[in-house]
Parts: C-alpha cells; structure tokens; sequence
C-alpha cells in the first residue's frame, strides 16, 4: 500500500502500526468539514494564482462527488488510508487524477487541517446544543407558568425547609440552564476562528488569503498565531466542560425527578412512552431515562479530564498525542444531544400531581419561620426568643399530630401569649410562600417576575437565532 508520506521510506509500515496509528475509524465523522475546508482552500489557491483556475474547479467538483460517495455509503473506507484527510486526497487523485489532485494540498499541512475540521464540527455542536437547550428551557418555562400556585415543600438536606412553589423550584433549573446556553453561545464567540493556512505550524511561503478562506468557512477571521492555531485545543476542552456542568445540572433535575416519581413523593407521574418496565416485577415503572441522564454525566466527566490530560505537558507545536482528542468529544456530544431531546420530551409529558405536593406542604411544620419572624416584627421579641417559642409550638402541634400551620390561635396563644390571632395569617402555607417577596424570592408576585424575565430574555435570543 502506498502512503502519501513514504518518499523517505524504505520498508513498508507493518500492519500494528497502521492500526495503531489510524484515525480513520473515528474521524471519518469529520468527513463534511474536511471537504468544505479543501474546497476553500482549493478555491482560495485558485483565487491566488498558487494553482490555475480550471485546476481549482476539477478539485472542487472531484470534491463534491466525493461528498456525494459518501453521503450514498458507496465510500470506501480503508484503514490503511490513516486517516480521513488522507482518504479523501486519495480519492481524489483516483477521480481528477494525481497530476491535478496532487495540488490540493499545497501551503497547507494535517496539522492545520485536523485543526480546522474538528474546530468546525466543535463550533457547529456549539449551536446545535445551545438551540437545543433554548428548547428545554421553554418547555421548564412552560410547566413554571402553569405552576406557579402548585405549593410544595422547599427542602434543605432533603428535609422539608419552606414552602415554595413548583414554578420557584423549576426557575431554579432554569437560569442554571440559561448559563448553559450562555456558555455555549460564548464557546462559540470565543473559538470560531479559523486555524486553516497555519500549515505544519509556522504558516506558508506561498501567498495564501487565509481570511478568504476563514470568511468562506464561516469563522469570523484566521487565528493570528499559526502555532498557536495547530496547537489550540481549548474549543475541544470548553465544550467537554460546558457539556459536563449541563449533565451536572441535569443530573440534580434527574434525580429529583426520580424522587418525585417514587411512591414516597409522588409528585411526579412520568408518561408510559418514557417510562420502563421490570423483567419480573409486573408492577414497576422505572424512570430509566432520568437515571440513564444522570449516569452519562459521569462519561461527560471523563471525557473532560481525559483531554485535560492528553493535552498536559504537550510541548509545541502538533503532536500525535493529540489524535486522542476526537473521540471524547464525539461521545459527549451525542450524549448531550441525546439526552436534552428526551429531557425535554420526558418534561412535556410528565403530570405533576398538585395534591400530592401540597400535602407533603402541610407536613413538616414549614411556616416555623414565618411565625418566629412575626413575633420578631409584630411583637418586637428578639429573634433567638422568637425561634425558641416557635420550637415549643412545633413541639405542641406534634404532640397534637397536627402541622403548624393547622393550629388554631387558642393552641398557640396557650403556649405564648404574644402569638395574638393575628398570627395565624402569617402561618398559612401560601401566606408564607407569599411573604417571601425579596428579590429572587419565592412569593408568587417574585416568581412572576422571573418568569417574565426569562420570557423577555428567550424572545432576544429566539430572534437573534
Ligand atoms: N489524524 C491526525 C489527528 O487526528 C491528523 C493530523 C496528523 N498530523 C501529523 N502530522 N501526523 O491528529
């Protein structure tokens, strides 16, 4: 077999080696960046007078045909091709010939190609993802709107804490899902530059327009440094990063989902098309999905740190070390893209079950605070004391069997005679939701507010896609 680098060669390379040594498994899904980036190219040394203007054109349409080949899946991989820059040159020759096919590669290296494919396909994901999560977020939206007077327990160490509403709880996901988008859309602001026409690693004594070429590619300008554009691979680590905070966030919403779907909670039904059964008990209905969500985090985790350390230590400029950089990203973002849609199919047709939710409200005493805080504020007693009382009350609604917040106002009054009736306004699980009117706050009018504001925030960004 005939390698495109073995001038220098005099025994063949053995078959481990080609083996160990090939890509072409796996970076063949780079296949329509590496084309589009030859035919910019091409066409840019045409422009240039570097190959002749007929030359560039057969290059282009040898290209495009290449393009159909494999589209059709009539192209033939092979292994010995290394790679999918390789295969496609090789190709190439075989259809305009090696006279004119040979040219394609002039005033440019693997080097800088590998860096343009794979930056292009990373930029691409960036969009794909941050559309996608734009998706999610309206559907969480969605269920906040309708929810915002469904009551159910605030909880801190998984106790009941206060009450707050479904919409409160679900804005929470919300904006750190809005920080996703974000960091996508700033991964993308940050790395669509082109690093096409750095070649091997210190640019090119031929007169290459490397801003026609980034221009034609869809990347805002060429990267200023050639070795730093063969050698970056930051938009590779962002992505794997921004993609393991989203499955870190998604996976707390998983598991809350899976909680809120057990018998224990049952605020939660999930939907039969996004449910699993049990081999053997015929009763079960599992939430595989919210659990396959949260497992993925731990590949998306070790996608990221397997790059962070290929690249530790990498002295300059490309190294084969950093063929390991692929296929990790591959995997985190079909994992993402994946598991955002069904996320979001999983939410849309999920019931939350109001009644349930409220009654898991009304256990667990969760207005405690609001009336420690009236004493404070109506009665001037100083905190510690307040909180004090409010314990003896707790105590005395157990002892009844009765929440707090159901306590008539002889009840408490016998316990401290400054809890006037009065403060059984403040002890409703809604009033105590309501009082909570500081900004971010979970009262209905705060939780109106977020909405709002989320609202106007997706209106820009759905305009501005
Ligand atoms: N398959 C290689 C990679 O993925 C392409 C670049 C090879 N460059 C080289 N100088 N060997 O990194």
């Amino acid at each position: 077999m005939k390698k495109m680098w073995e001038g220098r060669f005099s025994e063949a390379s053995s078959e481990l080696l080609e083996r160990f040594n090939a890509s072409i498994m796996f970076d063949r899904e780079l296949y329509e960046d590496d084309i589009a980036g030859s035919i910019a190219h091409a066409s840019m040394l045409g422009d240039a007078g570097i190959i002749t203007k007929d030359e560039a054109s057969a290059i282009k349409s040898g290209l495009e045909q290449i393009l159909a080949e494999i589209n059709e899946g009539k192209f033939e991989w092979k292994i010995a091709d290394e790679d999918i820059h390789m295969s496609v040159e090789k190709r190439l020759s075989e259809i305009v010939g090696k006279e004119i096919g040979g040219k394609l590669h002039t005033a440019r290296s693997r080097n800088d190609q590998v860096a343009l494919d794979f930056r292009r396909f990373v930029m691409r994901k960036n969009r794909e993802i941050s559309v996608q999560i734009l998706n999610l977020i309206k559907t969480l939206l969605e269920i906040s709107n309708s929810h915002t007077d469904a009551l159910m327990p605030g909880y801190t160490h998984l106790q009941h804490a206060q009450p707050v509403s479904l919409a409160f709880h679900l804005l929470a996901y919300i904006y750190m899902f809005k920080r996703d988008y974000e960091r996508f859309v700033s991964s993308f602001e940050r790395g669509n530059f082109s690093p096409l026409g750095s070649a091997a690693l210190a640019g090119t004594p031929h007169r290459i327009n490397r801003h026609a070429t980034a221009s034609a590619l869809g990347f805002y300008a060429p990267m200023e440094n050639a070795m730093d554009g063969v050698s970056d691979r930051d938009f590779a680590l962002e992505i794997l990063f921004n993609i393991s905070l989203f499955f870190m966030h998604a996976s707390r919403l998983c598991e809350e989902l899976i909680l809120w779907s057990s018998s224990e909670f049952g605020f939660i039904a999930i939907s039969d098309a996004y449910s699993t059964g049990s081999s053997i008990m015929p009763q079960k209905k599992n939430p595989d999905v919210a659990e396959l969500i949260r497992g993925k985090t731990g590949r998306a985790y070790g996608n990221l740190m397997g790059l962070l350390t290929v690249m530790k230590g990498l002295a300059l400029a490309y190294n084969k070390d950093m063929q390991e950089d692929k296929e990790g990203v591959f995997d985190s973002v079909k994992a993402i893209l994946e598991s955002v849609a069904i996320l979001n199919e999983m939410l849309k047709t999920a019931k939350f079950n109001k009644k349930n939710m409220l009654s898991a409200t009304e256990r667990g005493h969760l207005s405690a605070t609001d009336l420690a805080d009236f004493l404070v504020r109506e009665k001037g007693v100083a905190f510690r004391e307040a909180h004090f009382i409010t314990g003896k009350c707790v105590a005395a609604a157990e002892r009844a069997g009765k929440d707090l917040s159901q306590m008539s106002a002889e009840e408490l009054r016998g316990i401290d005679e400054r809890i006037t009736p009065d403060a059984l306004a403040f002890l409703g699980l809604k009033a105590s939701m309501d009082a909570r009117k500081s900004f971010g706050g979970a009262s209905s009018s705060s939780v109106l507010a977020q909405i709002a504001s989320v609202q106007k925030w997706l209106g820009e960004k759905s305009s501005s896609i």
